[in-house]
């Protein structure tokens, strides 16, 4: 994964030219979706990393889930306290998520994610799919804001379509449902996709069944 010293630098100088400043504007749709084709029940906790000032994970927390979300930079951490500290149900944490914390092994039914996965180098996608998979339940969920296509030659952020995502999801996951999303606009992303991913279980796996 892209070294710690990239963000920081990034979050020290400012350069977050992908905070949106609230939620983002599909997220309302996506969640319809997770509930309606993924299943996803008020009693789901949530996992989201690479989480930023956590404008999209304070929405899912004001929505009555319990949300943990974490990003690797402290100064992230620390604007999205200021910002989103007072919900109760949102827990913001300084964390990479390629480390697993000792009561995180299948304890979330669903990882929502936007600018986190389409934000790594293609090789490190592996890593971060393989992350999520081992904090979701038995058919948790996996709901995210991917990149279609994006305007820079060279990212962050990179460029996930379909094809590439069924390349790098189909071992594990099946997806639930998938929709084109309204024209971002300006800025580095021309395209966007929403996609509702459910975690297969494994042959040799015996995971949890309740988040
Ligand atoms: C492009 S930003 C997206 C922020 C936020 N999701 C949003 O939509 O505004 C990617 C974020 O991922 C964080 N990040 C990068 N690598 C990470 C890792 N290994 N673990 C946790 N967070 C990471 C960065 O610090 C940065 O805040």
């Amino acid at each position: 994964m892209e070294a710690m010293e990239g963000w920081q630098a990034r979050w020290r100088e400012g350069r977050t030219r992908w905070d949106q400043g609230r939620e983002h504007p599909e997220l309302a749709r996506l969640l319809e979706h997770a509930r309606r084709e993924g299943e996803l029940t008020a009693a789901a906790r949530i996992f989201s990393a690479g989480c930023g000032r956590a404008h999209n994970e304070a929405y899912l927390a004001r929505c009555g889930f319990e949300v943990t979300a974490v990003d690797l930079v402290p100064e992230a951490i620390d604007e999205a306290r200021k910002l989103y500290g007072m919900i109760p149900q949102l827990h913001l944490a300084v964390q990479d998520v390629c480390v697993l914390g000792a009561d995180e092994l299948h304890a979330y039914g669903a990882v929502f994610d936007r600018a986190m996965l389409c934000a790594l180098e293609p090789a490190h996608r592996p890593q971060y799919i393989e992350a999520i998979r081992e904090r979701l339940s038995e058919r948790g969920l996996f709901f995210s804001i991917l990149f279609r296509s994006v305007r820079t030659l060279q990212g962050p952020p990179f460029a996930l379509d379909e094809t590439a995502a069924f390349d790098l999801m189909a071992a594990d996951f099946d997806l639930a449902w998938a929709g084109a999303a309204a024209d971002p606009g300006e800025g580095n992303v021309s395209e966007e996709w929403l996609c509702i991913w459910r975690k297969k279980q494994r042959k040799d796996g015996n995971e949890r069944k309740d988040p």
